[in-house]
This record gives structure tokens, C-alpha cells and sequence, in this order.
């Protein structure tokens, strides 16, 4: 404890490492991980929940940062943009941004980070067998994520807003890596 009621001493863990900090009660997520934490991929554009710029990974399920109280993140698994590639992945990259670059699936690329956590989210989502709003029926059972066609992509991706417009881009990344999904895993 600080002894201030209106901070709290907290460790988050990111990217498979501790981070402790001394936060405001009402410092969010994103604001932890960029202006405590130093991590800026994250980005902020909204603040409100609307843009899905500042998308991570909390336990493995997309979240907005701007939504989320730092003090409710702790003891949760935290994964940003820096710490998607897995340890020895080629060049260092996930398998959704070497599609990204392949795709042109980004301009300015200030979306790209909440885009690419989003869709690794988004995937894996899929295949818990969770339904999107245009899965047809889901008594016929939920596509997985190799199954993924493009209406299904865009609604999935639809709370990520990209104010450069490279979203065909962004859906031919997308569905490059669903269609080879079981390879990545
Ligand atoms: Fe969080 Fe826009 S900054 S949704
Ligand atoms: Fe510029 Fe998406 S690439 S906002």
C-alpha cells in the first residue's frame, strides 16, 4: 500500500513479465501499459471503446485497454503487440504480422497494432466455437477458424476501425492466416 487511497501498488504481468507500478485508482489499462509500462504499441485513439486502436489480450481474449481499469488487469495474463511473436518465430514475427506486411494491410499503421492483437483474438475466438452476429445458424455448428469466409472476417473485425481505409488489405491478411491456422499452432 502507498498509504494514498487514490493509488494503488500493483504488478501487472505483460508479455510473460512482471511489472510492477504505482498507479492512479483510475489509470486504465492502456494508460498502465504506455505511460507506466513503456509499451506504446497499444495506441490510443478514442479513449471511449470505439476504435479498437488500443486492443490487447487479457487471458487470451481480445479487450479494449481504454475499458479496463489497470487494478482489474492484475493476476490476469497480459499480451500487447510487443509480445505476440512467440520466442524463435521466424524474424520475430507472428504469423499475422508477416501477413500484414505480405497484405498491405495497413497505411499510416497507427490501427495496426489493435488490428493484429484483434485478429489473433478474433481466430482463436472461432475456435472456442463462439458464433459472430452473421453465423448463419448456429445449430448448424460455428465455423473454426480455418473455416472463417470473408463476411465472417469483416464482422469479426468490425469493432477495429482503420481511419486510412486498408481494410482489404487487412481482411486478405486475416484470411491468409485462418486458411493456414493449423499450421500456427
Ligand atoms: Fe480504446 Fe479507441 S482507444 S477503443
Ligand atoms: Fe492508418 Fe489504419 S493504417 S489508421
Amino acid at each position: 500500500m502507498t498509504g494514498d487511497p487514490t493509488t494503488t501498488d500493483l504488478v501487472l504481468q505483460v508479455n510473460g513479465r512482471a511489472l510492477p507500478m504505482t498507479v492512479d485508482n483510475r489509470v486504465t489499462l492502456l494508460d498502465a501499459l504506455r505511460e507506466h509500462a513503456g509499451l506504446t504499441g497499444a495506441k490510443k485513439g478514442c479513449d471511449h471503446g470505439q476504435c479498437g486502436a488500443c486492443t490487447v489480450l487479457v487471458d487470451g481474449r481480445r479487450a479494449n485497454g481504454c475499458l479496463l481499469l489497470a487494478v482489474a488487469a492484475e493476476g490476469r495474463e497480459v499480451v500487447t503487440i510487443e509480445g505476440v511473436a512467440e520466442a524463435g518465430s521466424a524474424e520475430g514475427l507472428h504469423p499475422m504480422q508477416r501477413a500484414f506486411l505480405e497484405r498491405d494491410g495497413f497505411q499510416c499503421g497507427y490501427c495496426t497494432p489493435g488490428q493484429i492483437c484483434s485478429a489473433i483474438g478474433a481466430l482463436a475466438e472461432a475456435d472456442r466455437g463462439w458464433p459472430s452476429h452473421v453465423t448463419a445458424d448456429v445449430a448448424d455448428g460455428v465455423p473454426d477458424a480455418a473455416a472463417l469466409d470473408e463476411a465472417e472476417v469483416r464482422e469479426r473485425l468490425s469493432g477495429n476501425l482503420c481511419r486510412c481505409g486498408a481494410y482489404a488489405g487487412i481482411r486478405e491478411a486475416v484470411l491468409d492466416v485462418a486458411s493456414t491456422v493449423g499450421a500456427h499452432r
